[in-house]
């Protein structure tokens, strides 16, 4: 059910938070505790500290499928708290992050829709205090990055052009619980993607992801998968064997899970699936 709001007397309709996954989470205490005392959090990640100082908009760096996302989820878990996800890409607009005006989707067939106002997912979390995930930040033009900067600081609001209308926390309550944090791959930041410099600053501090040591590759693979034993210890040899520490969290699970349809399917040694199906999941060794 849609939940709708009066902001300056207008009626607007919330966005929803995402469904976390459940899988287990696996690893990363320095870089959980990291974003932890950025955010304010207790040491068991349980609660905001009630601080009188702002929090800070930690920012996620790193190359894809090395679990950022599982990060800001995990600490999402932890807090029990709604978590909304702004996915950043190279059309996104600045009222995209404010408020969009979209056609009634419950309209009867063959009205003219009456159209509703929609809250970004950075402006529900502002408005109820939640906390906002900005994914891929560095992939958004520049120009519609502008309305963070008051997000960001001291004033707490996002502006919609459109409406004119400021959203803010609904309440101090609200103003106290929003965090906003954001992720990035710096390669394309390499590639001319720069953040602006008023973002950049705002978004601090930097924490980088980096590959997490095999245990916890080999610990995910089987706690999401399930294999069996011998599964596993394929896995490892073949990865010992080829040196494969190159290969992201996402790709060896992709990989795991394509080597054991394989074997169930077709059939054959399980340290020759791997080398055969390795191909095809992560591209032979450069
Ligand atoms: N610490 C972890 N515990 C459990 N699973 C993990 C962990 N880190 C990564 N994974 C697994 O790896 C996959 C990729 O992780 P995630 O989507 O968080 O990566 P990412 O860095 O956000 O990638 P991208 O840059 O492509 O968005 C997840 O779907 C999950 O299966
Ligand atoms: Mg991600």
């Amino acid at each position: 059910m849609t939940r709708y709001v009066e902001i300056d007397d207008v009626r607007v309709a919330l966005a929803e938070p995402v469904e976390l996954p459940t899988d287990p989470f696996v690893g990363r205490a320095d870089e959980l505790r990291m974003c932890r005392v950025a955010w304010g959090i207790s040491g068991d990640g349980t609660s905001l500290v009630d601080g009188n100082v702002l929090p800070l908009n930690f920012r996620l760096e790193g190359p894809p499928g090395l679990g950022k996302n599982e990060i800001v989820y995990e600490i999402a878990r932890r807090l029990d708290m709604p978590l909304y996800i702004v996915q950043g890409h190279e059309e996104l607009t600045p009222e995209d992050l404010a408020l969009l005006l979209t056609p009634d989707p419950e309209a009867m067939y063959g009205e003219v829709p009456p159209l509703t106002l929609r809250a970004s997912p950075l402006a529900t979390a502002l408005y109820e205090g939640g906390l906002c995930f900005f994914d891929e930040i560095n992939r958004v033009p520049d120009r519609a990055l502008s309305p963070l900067a008051s997000v960001l600081d001291v004033r707490r609001y996002v502006y919609s052009a459109m409406t004119g209308i400021n959203v803010r926390p609904r309440d101090d309550e609200a103003k106290k619980r929003f965090r906003f944090c954001c992720a990035l791959n710096p390669s394309l930041s390499n590639a001319g993607h720069v953040l602006p410099e008023y973002i950049e600053q705002r978004t601090l501090p930097v924490i980088e992801i980096n590959h997490p040591p095999f245990e916890d590759v080999h610990e995910i693979v089987r706690t999401s998968l399930k294999p069996s034993p011998e599964f596993l210890a394929a896995f490892t040899d073949w990865y010992h064997q080829q040196e494969r520490q190159d290969i992201s969290v996402r790709q060896a699970v992709a990989l795991m899970n394509y080597a054991m349809n394989y074997e169930q399917h077709v059939g054959g040694q399980k340290t020759n699936v791997f080398d055969h199906v390795a191909q095809f999941i992560v591209g032979r060794r450069s």
